[in-house]
């Protein structure tokens, strides 16, 4: 039984708007996507919304070395995301920027109602400056040499060769990497959001801690953070930037920008807010405090705390409802490795696509590593290769290949009614709900390994029938109608399994067999002879080797 109609805003980090779709982005994509077109073929009703996150130095400073202007810079980009999202069948229901009059007026009235509830305070500070580009300079914006073992042209933070990590007025010798120039310290008013507020400590050790049902890896390393009551280390969070900047003025603070933190979040509901007004749904009633509306964002592990504290917190305080939970997943590696464009392994998603490789093969091996956790997970390239050729070519596809030729000619396309009780059928709709539990708790790949052996099933009947044997007796007419509906609606099934990873595919399948678009209840609508199959139509096809060594070097 599906559960009742749920309401649900999905979301993905939103990727920042100065550079392209790597294959370590997609993961995560892909894994929304995947959840979202499952709950959306369980009934429920669905709302996947992104954005480009579009503020900040970075984006500001190769707008001007590309001689563009930051709003020209971020448009061009936008349209290669865009373009690369649709190319992997991500189904956002709207994909916007957080360069948008919505996000200004959502970040702005969110922040009057923080500084409103005392939760905001201007501090002065001190930080690198540079002289002659007249910019305060992000920590990694300033290089210099390492203070622990001398290396030269070394980040702020830490050194990559001795591994060192310190501040970045820690450098010996730092200069500006905009200018050139010797930083020097300069004094400016910053705006704090006081997360260091009791009320602020109290709410996010219960958020965090009791009431979110957050990943167990995520909810510990957030105990970290919120601590015992009296003793958190939860610092004020900084949330202004000086001019010149790239984002949204400060209302009651002219030459103060928010900084892109504090905006891009809210570009989830920018997003979402501009899809309501379009759609003519009620904002509103999603994002209250008692909204019995589901909130879900999906994100890499890396940006935990912006998400499991700095967002809750902004919301909580301005008066909204909190997101229902946040899924963090881990870092993508190839062959075992950190991504490398040396290597060439830091694989654009444009170039997978000019490679001739098919999107769904990702999707599906994607999909193979993918459960709940935040572990890393591999893209093997000589796995990618078996997996793909021997699970969804040689066990799956292969299956509607091997039976619908008969159907099609000896029986104009038409089942056989009666052999929709065979209990192989029974016991692969009888799966239903386990994969969609496993579904639903993002056990992708324990899904696919259980839909990978009812094909097997699947696959040993079609072996023990031999309908190629059958179809030489011409008194065996019946039984090779039999045998061939059988697989048929077994495939049917697997492919209804499969749908949410394999959109396109599955979507050539319900063409293929005359069926509508298939809903997770269609478990239970068996092919029926009311409606004869069409030709089968190859499917998809296999990967060759040699295309992964061409894709290597698309990317060096
Ligand atoms: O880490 C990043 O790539 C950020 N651009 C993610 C932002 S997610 C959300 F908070 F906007
Ligand atoms: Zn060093």
């Amino acid at each position: 039984m599906s559960s009742p109609k749920r309401r649900l805003l999905v979301t993905s980090a939103l990727p920042y708007a100065n550079g392209q779709i790597h294959i370590g982005h997609l993961v995560e994509y892909v894994q929304t996507d995947i959840w979202v077109r499952f709950q959306r073929m369980r009934g429920h009703e669905v709302h996947y919304v992104g954005a480009d996150d579009t503020h900040g130095t970075p984006i500001m400073l190769r707008a001007e070395k590309e001689g563009l202007t930051p709003k020209e810079l971020i448009a061009n980009v936008w349209k290669e995301h865009k373009r690369d999202f649709d190319d992997f069948l991500i189904s956002f229901d709207n994909y916007y920027t957080t360069d948008s009059p919505e996000n200004k007026k959502l970040s702005q009235s969110i922040y009057l109602k923080l500084r409103d509830a005392g939760l905001i305070e201007m501090r002065s500070i001190e930080q690198a400056y540079d002289p002659v580009k007249e910019m305060f300079l992000p920590d990694r914006f300033i290089k210099g040499e390492c203070p622990k073992c001398g290396a030269k042209d070394q980040y702020g933070d830490s050194c990559e060769k001795c591994g060192a990590t310190y501040s970045p007025t820690d450098l010996k010798n730092p200069f500006s990497v905009v200018s050139g120039a010797t930083p020097i310290k300069k004094v400016s008013d910053h705006y704090f959001f006081k997360l260091s507020d009791p009320r602020c400590e109290t709410f996010l050790r219960d958020w965090t801690q009791v009431r979110t049902p957050l990943q167990p890896e995520a909810r510990n390393k957030m105990k970290e953070w919120v601590g015992q009551p009296g003793d958190s280390n939860l610092g004020d969070w900084d949330i202004s930037r000086d001019a010149p900047y790239f984002g949204f003025e400060i209302p009651d603070a002219p030459g103060k920008y928010f900084y892109v933190w504090l905006d891009a979040p809210i570009g989830y509901y920018a997003s979402f807010l501009n899809y309501c007004e379009s759609k003519g749904l009620n904002f509103e009633e999603w994002v209250r405090p008692d909204t019995t509306t589901e909130q879900y964002h999906f994100i890499g592990k890396d940006i935990l705390y912006f998400h499991t504290l700095f967002w809750p917190a902004t919301l909580h305080f301005a008066g909204y409802r909190t997101p229902t939970n946040v899924f963090a997943h881990g870092f993508l590696t190839v062959d075992g490795e950190k991504m490398s464009k040396s290597r060439g392994t830091l694989i654009s998603a444009h170039s997978v696509i000019e490679s001739g490789f098919n999107p769904e093969w990702f999707r599906y091996y994607f999909a193979t590593k993918l459960n709940d956790s935040m572990e890393d997970l591999d893209l093997n390239l000589q796995d990618f290769v078996a997996r793909v050729n021997s699970d969804l070519l040689g066990k799956y596809i292969n299956i509607a290949s091997r039976s619908a030729g008969f159907l099609v000619k000896r029986f104009g396309g038409v089942v056989s009614d009666g052999a929709m009780n065979n209990p192989l059928l029974a016991d692969i709709a009888s799966a239903s709900e386990k994969i969609a539990e496993l579904y639903e708790a993002r056990e992708y790949a324990k899904a696919l390994r259980t839909i990978m052996e009812l094909a097997d099933k699947v696959n040993a009947f079609v072996d023990e029938n031999k309908p190629w044997e059958i179809a030489k007796d011409p008194e065996r007419e019946p039984d090779l109608q039999r045998v061939c509906s059988v697989t048929l609606e077994a495939f049917r099934l697997l492919s209804l399994y499969l749908k949410p990873v394999l959109p396109e595919v599955t979507a050539g399948v319900e063409d293929f067999l005359s069926v509508p678009a298939m809903t997770w209840n269609d478990v239970k609508t068996p092919l029926s002879s009311q409606n004869p199959i069409k030709p089968y139509k190859h499917l998809m096809t296999r990967v060759e080797a040699p295309q992964i060594e061409a894709l290597l070097a698309a990317n060096l």
